[in-house]
């Protein structure tokens, strides 16, 4: 076992708080460079194998997970798309990816599905996932050996790191025990969430649909050739009580309505949510020995499909980083990880904050704002050049 106990205590080089992509997926590359690690999460293995999320990863992603391993069901069950729909005034345009990217191209593969290949890998490796944790908080950030408090099965436990690595998501304990003076943080809250519903139904399309519609955004993704992924822009604060799925179809059915004989699947909805959106960035992703990785550091709102991407980026250069102090003892690379991730999350920011402004209805809008959301689309749609911007952001920047 990797772990040693000392004094009551455990030892671990990485602790890593939070079992979501950004901390299982650490874990396992930490695993191959034969870093041992221990990773907490405060929910239960089920819990995190059934919660609905992200579905489409870049192809950098993609060929990190297949490179570390773990991409054998995805490559089987996912689905390789080569392009988007952007649907406004009624016309349907395509975004082709090969042709504007050098060949690239995007997967569609859930996140809870990545979560469950991570969850297997690590455990038949003999990692460390300490399910149902409660109340953890860590301590001692700046001295050479943080550490980590929690409740687990009853006791009181406390993990002695070398380094913390805080995957814990937005609403996580690690960022805030970051003291205030040494963060900085941007954040943007849009006044539209997205109602998603998931449906027993076959596909409507071979690729995602995008619309900009009078009534609001609107999103046709799907998860497998039974079950399809729909999302429509809504009230932040609506509820879920005040939409029957009559007023769902009906909705859908306004915003994605085509002249060109398209038509959208309906079928029975078994899962409603809806999702707030933000952007928001903290500066720098470190403190003293504690690094921040995915959603913990940062959130963009999921128009650009970016999140589960970012988590991934961030964890391959920290896994680097760390594989270079632990190799050689050299700390350069970990003194360069917050610049280097930022720069990414800086151009996701903007991404997803551009194609949000640009799809989106936002209820204060003058005429003159909606004139120039539509010509932007029909730009889009015209121009090799700003289709190329919009493809390379969206099937991701090369990692390095
Ligand atoms: P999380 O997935 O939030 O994981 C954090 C983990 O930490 C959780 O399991 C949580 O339980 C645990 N935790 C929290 N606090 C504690 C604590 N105190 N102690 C122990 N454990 C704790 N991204 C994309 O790339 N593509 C998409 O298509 C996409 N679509 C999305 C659609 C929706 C509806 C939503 C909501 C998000 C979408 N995203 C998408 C974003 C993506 O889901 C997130 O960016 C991603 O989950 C971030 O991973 P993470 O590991 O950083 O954080
Ligand atoms: C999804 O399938 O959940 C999905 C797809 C594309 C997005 C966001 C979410 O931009």
């Amino acid at each position: 076992m990797p772990d040693r106990v000392l004094g009551g205590g455990v030892k671990t080089r990485v602790g890593i708080v939070g079992a979501g992509p950004a901390g299982l997926l650490l874990s396992h590359l930490l695993h191959l460079d034969g870093i041992d690690s221990v990773v907490i999460e405060s929910r239960s293995r089920q819990e995190i194998e059934a919660t609905i999320r992200a579905g489409v990863l870049e192809q950098g992603t993609v060929d990190l997970l297949k490179s570390a391993g773990v991409g054998e069901r995805m490559q089987r069950e996912g689905f390789v798309h080569e392009g988007i729909y952007l649907r406004f005034g009624g016309r349907t345009h395509r975004i082709d990816f090969p042709s504007l990217t050098g060949g690239r191209s995007i997967m569609v593969y859930a996140q809870h599905e990545v979560i469950k290949d991570l969850v297997a890998a690590r455990l038949a490796a003999g990692g460390k996932i300490l399910f149902e944790v409660k109340d953890a908080a860590v301590y001692d950030l700046d001295t050479q050996a943080p550490k980590i408090r929690f409740h687990h099965q009853g006791t009181v436990q406390e993990l002695e790191c070398d380094f913390i690595a805080g995957c814990d998501g937005f609403h996580g304990i690690t960022r805030p025990s970051i003291p205030s003076r040494a963060r900085h943080e941007f954040t943007r809250v849009y006044p539209f969430g997205w109602f998603g519903i998931l449906v027993e139904a076959p596909p409507s399309t071979d690729e995602l649909i995008y619309a900009h519609h009078e009534r609001g955004f609107a999103l046709v993704s799907t998860r497998s050739p039974q079950i399809q992924r729909l999302y429509l822009q809504c009230d932040p604060d609506d509820e879920l009580r005040n939409w029957p799925d009559s007023r769902i179809w009906d909705e859908l059915h306004a915003r994605l309505a085509t002249g060109e004989g398209w038509k959208l699947a309906e079928g029975r909805i078994f899962q409603k949510g809806i999702i707030a959106m933000r952007s928001f960035v903290v500066e720098p992703m470190r403190y003293g020995r504690l690094f921040l990785a995915g959603d913990a550091a940062h959130i963009v709102p999921p128009t650009g499909a970016k999140g589960l991407n970012l988590a991934a980026a961030d964890v391959r250069v920290l896994s680097k980083a760390l594989a270079a102090f632990y190799s050689s003892g050299d700390e350069e690379a970990l003194k360069g990880y917050s610049a280097k991730a930022l720069k990414r999350v800086w151009r996701a920011e903007h991404f997803s904050w551009w194609m949000t402004s640009m799809l989106h209805r936002f209820h204060d809008e003058s005429a003159f704002h909606h004139r120039l959301q539509l010509s932007e689309l029909e730009y889009v749609a015209s121009s090799r050049a700003k289709a190329q911007t919009l493809a390379e952001n969206y099937v991701g920047l090369p990692l390095d």
